[in-house]
Formats: C-alpha cells, sequence, structure tokens
C-alpha cells in the first residue's frame, strides 16, 4: 500500500516535534576570564563529544571554537564572529551557541542571544556579578529568557555563597534557587549537596584535571562523619535557605524571574555533570515560534528560520557570505529551495553546513533549534526569515543601544561611489550602525557600535572587499537615547549632545557624551523626549 501525502505530513510533523524536544539551544553569558572557555570544554568532555579537554578552546596553542576567518583576528587572538557546537548528550542534542568572549565584543554577542532558548549565567565565585555579565544578563532579561546559573572557580578562595546569591537578587531581581550547595568554602571544595535528593557527592581531582572528576556518592550520615565542622556549617546554610523558601520554580524560571543556581568549577570538572543534568532537566526545548505578527507558527509546520547572524568574507578568493540560522519550525533539508520573507524571492540551500567548533560539514537535515550556515547569503541580512509552505515572518532584531562612535570618511575621495556602496551593504548586514545627519552630510555617516571591534571589521572590509579604505574619527559620545521630531532641534542645540538619525530605521538619536551629562540634561529639560534604546528596558549605560 503506498502512502498517501498527508500520512507523510503527519509522519513529518511527529518527526519534527520529537527531535525538537530533545534539543536544548543555549548560551554562556560570562565576563572574559570568568571560565566560558573551560566550562565549553568540560561540557563538551562529560557529553563526550570529545576525547580530550582542549580540543574546543580558543585559547593558546588549543583550536578555535570559532574559525579563523580574517587574517586581524588570527593576529589579534579573538574571536570576531560566534558559531555554534553542537555537543549530543544522552538522547539530547545540545546547541551551545558561543558568544564571543572577548572584552571588545560586538552586536553580535547580543544578538545570538536572540537565537537561544536558555542562557547560562557563568559567574567567577571571587567576582559575582560583573560588568559584561550585567549586560548580556539584561539582553537575556528584555526577552525574559530563562537562565540558570553556575558559580564557577569555587577551587579557589573566593566569597561566601549567601552573599553571591544576595548579589544576584538585589543587584538584577532575579529570585536564585539553588539546585546544589558547596561543602567547604571556596578554595577547599570538598564537593556538592543536591538538595533535591539530599544525597551528597564528594568530589576528588583526577591528575591534570584533563578527564571526569572523581565523584563518590554518600549519605548525608557518611557525609557527615568525612566532612565534619565543612558539612555542618553546609547543612545549616540549607536550613536557612528553607527557611526563606529557595526553591526551584518552574514556572518564575520560564518566566526569567527565578534562576536555579549550581556551584561548581569548570577546570578541574567539579559540578560540571550536574549543569549538564540541569541543562537537560530544566532548560526549555524549542517552541512554537513567535511571528511578527503575534501569532505562532506550530513548529512542526513546514520549516522556517530566522537568520541571527551574518558572516563576510571568509575565503578571501571567493568573497562569499555566510548567514547563520536558527531554525525556528520544521524540518530542514539540504536542496530545499526557501523564500526569503523579505524579498520573496527564492533562496537555495544546497550549499548549507552545519557548524561544530572549529569544522564545517555539509548538512542534510536538521531541526527546530538547531543552527544551520548558508553560504553565498549576499542578499540575507541580520533578523531576515527563510520560510516553505505558508508564509511567515519573524520580528526583527532589535538594535542594541551604540556606545561607541566614529565619523568615517573615504581616504580617497575619487572612491566615494565605492564608499558609499560598501557602507550600505555593511549596514544592511547589521554589521554597524549608519547615523546620518544634514548637518555631517552623507560623505561623513557617523558608525555606532556596541563594542570597537565592529570598527575594525568595518575598515577591514571596506579596504578589502569594497576597495574604498577608510578614515575614521572617534567621537567623544559614549550613549544614545530615542527622541521625536518635535525634541530633536531642542537636543540638538543641546552643549556636548548631536541628534542624528539612524538609516536602517529612520530613529532620531540624541548622542550624549557619558550618563553624568545624561542626568543634568535630563533634569534641565523634562520635557526632552529621551527613551532607551530598547523595547522592554534595555539600558546597559543607565
Ligand atoms: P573565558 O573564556 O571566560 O575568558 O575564561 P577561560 O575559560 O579562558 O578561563 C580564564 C582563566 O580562568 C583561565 O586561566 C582558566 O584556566 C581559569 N579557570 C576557568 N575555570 C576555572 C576553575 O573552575 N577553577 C580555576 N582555578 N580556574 C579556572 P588562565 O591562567 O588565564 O589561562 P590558561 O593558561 O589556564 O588557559
Amino acid at each position: 500500500m503506498s502512502t498517501t501525502a498527508s500520512e507523510t505530513d503527519t509522519k513529518t510533523s511527529a518527526e519534527v516535534a520529537e527531535e525538537a524536544a530533545r534539543r536544548r539551544t543555549f548560551a554562556v553569558i560570562s565576563h572574559p576570564d570568568a571560565g566560558k572557555s573551560t566550562l565549553t570544554e568540560a561540557l563538551a568532555l562529560h557529553a563526550a563529544a570529545i576525547t580530550s579537554a582542549g580540543a574546543v578552546h580558543g585559547k593558546g596553542s588549543r583550536r578555535g571554537v570559532t574559525s579563523d576567518w580574517m587574517e586581524m583576528e588570527q593576529a589579534r587572538g579573538i574571536s570576531i564572529t560566534s558559531a555554534a557546537l553542537r555537543i549530543d548528550y544522552g538522547d539530547c542534542v545540545l546547541n551551545l551557541l558561543d558568544t564571543p568572549g572577548h572584552a571588545d565584543f560586538s552586536e553580535d554577542t547580543y544578538r545570538v542571544l536572540s537565537a537561544v532558548d536558555c542562557a547560562i549565567m557563568l559567574l567567577d565565585s571571587a567576582k559575582g556579578l560583573e560588568p559584561q555579565t550585567l549586560k548580556l544578563f539584561d539582553v537575556c532579561r528584555s526577552r525574559n529568557t530563562p537562565v540558570i546559573t553556575f558559580v564557577n572557580k569555587w577551587d579557589r578562595p573566593g566569597r561566601e555563597p549567601l552573599e553571591l546569591l544576595d548579589e544576584i537578587e538585589q543587584r538584577i531581581g532575579l529570585r536564585p534557587t539553588p539546585l546544589n550547595w558547596p561543602v567547604g568554602i571556596a578554595g577547599d571544595f570538598r564537593g556538592l549537596i543536591d538538595r533535591a535528593e539530599g544525597s551528597y557527592t564528594k568530589l576528588s581531582r583526577t591528575p591534570g584535571g584533563a578527564t571526569r572528576a572523581l565523584e563518590e556518592r554518600m549519605d548525608a550520615e557518611q557525609a557527615a562523619e568525612v566532612e565534619g565542622e565543612e558539612w555542618v556549617q553546609a547543612t545549616e546554610e540549607l536550613e536557612l535557605l528553607e527557611e526563606i523558601g529557595a526553591h526551584f520554580d518552574e514556572e518564575s524560571f520560564l518566566a526569567g524571574q527565578s534562576s536555579p543556581v549550581l556551584f561548581g568549577a569548570a577546570l578541574p570538572n567539579f559540578g560540571v555533570s550536574q549543569l549538564l543534568e540541569a541543562l537537560v532537566r530544566l532548560a526549555p526545548a524549542p517552541h512554537d515560534p513567535a511571528d511578527a505578527r503575534g501569532g505562532r507558527r506550530p513548529i512542526s509546520a513546514p520549516f522556517s528560520g530566522q537568520v541571527f547572524k551574518m558572516q563576510a568574507n571568509m575565503d578571501k578568493a571567493h568573497r562569499d557570505r555566510m548567514a547563520f540560522l536558527r531554525i525556528a519550525s520544521g524540518r530542514f533539508e539540504r536542496g530545499m529551495v526557501l523564500t526569503h520573507a523579505a524579498t520573496g524571492k527564492p533562496f537555495a540551500t544546497k550549499y548549507t553546513q552545519a557548524v561544530f567548533g572549529s569544522e564545517r560539514s555539509t548538512i542534510e537535515t536538521a531541526y527546530p533549534g538547531d543552527v544551520i550556515a548558508l553560504v553565498n547569503a549576499a542578499a540575507l541580512s541580520v533578523g531576515d526569515t527563510l520560510y516553505a509552505g505558508p508564509k511567515v515572518e519573524f520580528a526583527p532584531i532589535p538594535s542594541f543601544s551604540p556606545e561607541h562612535f566614529a565619523v568615517a570618511r573615504a581616504k580617497d575621495s575619487g572612491r566615494y561611489k565605492q564608499f558609499q556602496r560598501g557602507i550600505a551593504q555593511l549596514d544592511a548586514e547589521g554589521v554597524v550602525q549608519v547615523l546620518t545627519s544634514d548637518v555631517r552630510g552623507e560623505q561623513a555617516p557617523v558608525l555606532a557600535a556596541v563594542g570597537p571591534l565592529q570598527f575594525d571589521v568595518v575598515a577591514h572590509r571596506m579596504s578589502e572587499e569594497f576597495n574604498a579604505p577608510i578614515d575614521l574619527a572617534h567621537l567623544e559620545y559614549s550613549l544614545a537615547r530615542r527622541t521625536d521630531a518635535d525634541s530633536a532641534p531642542k537636543a540638538h542645540a543641546l552643549s556636548g549632545c548631536e541628534v542624528l538619525k539612524r538609516r536602517s530605521d529612520g530613529e532620531l538619536l540624541v548622542l550624549l557624551p557619558n550618563k553624568y551629562r545624561l542626568r543634568v540634561v535630563e533634569r534641565d529639560n523634562p520635557d526632552l523626549v529621551l527613551e532607551p534604546l530598547l523595547a522592554g528596558g534595555v539600558d546597559t549605560d543607565a
């Protein structure tokens, strides 16, 4: 008996729903040096995706998770772009999207967070919440992304666990609900109590730390005998947690209001398996994606996905552009011809790749939550939707509040045409935000970025790809506020301020030198419209 088309559809739907349910797509948000690369390695190690620690680390002599795509990147030893790492763990597929960890990160770092269903907030036990963690957390908060907290480096002297929890609650309003509790102060890490089970896992180092930590399970009685004073102290702290009711609560976790907390040390692989388990058990699987009209596309509907990042010029000889797309619904099959929602034009996917660490391999099928890289994607921009079957378009990925500003001019005025073309292309791709005003003129647009690294990428591409080298003159502004046509002339006349129009969406932005000036301007001009840039109140400067 032959299979009918509708039977095939039902089978596909069931398969897609099943595949989506076993995926966890997440990112690690942290401040540089908190241990993100080390944790990534440890997670991959535990999941046995790689055989020895070091294979996915981006530093020193070790290979990079992200590909080296420009000489500049290699020379500076930093990752300008981010990729996805697929980790198979038991029945689950973990897609770890890499947020560039360098101090001068870029808008891409934020955009990656639009493609995840959960984030791990990684804290250094001695430092607690640090500036970059806070910025990234703000983006998670604006999207109500669930956050699991991992307090790292417990093998080194650090702060009191209760004090760290207090900091999380007081500073960012996220209610911490520890899943496990350390025995032994930071620097004298003995093991972890599982709060739900009440069991104790004693940890001991393995030589070199390159394999799984040795774990020995004990009951409370045994643990009390072995750990003595430290055990008593930990149980007292746990009683306190009981009193304040700091228990895991699924609803508030999924709403981004509470955060399960785990303690550990990524370097000696302490507490990493507990983190993996929590991720699998608690992090949400991909669900029906919301579209731009406020509806939802069923996850098992035909293929759809959104571009969250573009990467250009990977191969100098080909000048190709690659689009990283997160699958929102349906099954992807290489060779499918999709529709580009912005233009209605077809988009062929013959050269699609999966991204695993520094290796790229051609993929045949992929499911919701997976990230695919589309080659020859010159027609695509960040935020674009591709789909098959019924039309869908996802809401654009917001522009983030820029903190760095520079005027760009063509070095050679004879190459103005190329200059204009290049700036327009980089703007459309979302490499940098382009601001203009009548005062400055089209010849001297202001480039606005989240991190100064974005300027380096623009300068490099303008000279290498568009053959229009530029001079960049940095401006002394460090924050921007949205204004309206009525307020604009008044804001522009204020000392130290300037109003420019964002080319991509026509928003009028007031640039200000710093938050102190902003406070004075707000105090003296209560009638002026000066809004933080992201809807949802994300404003990293406030
Ligand atoms: P990042 O990607 O967040 O920037 O951090 P990375 O993993 O590179 O870690 C920063 C430093 O912290 C590294 O030391 C790393 O070994 C150390 N580290 C990470 N996790 C732990 C931990 O759980 N315990 C201890 N004690 N150290 C940890 P480094 O000396 O700067 O670099 P390296 O020479 O070890 O690579």
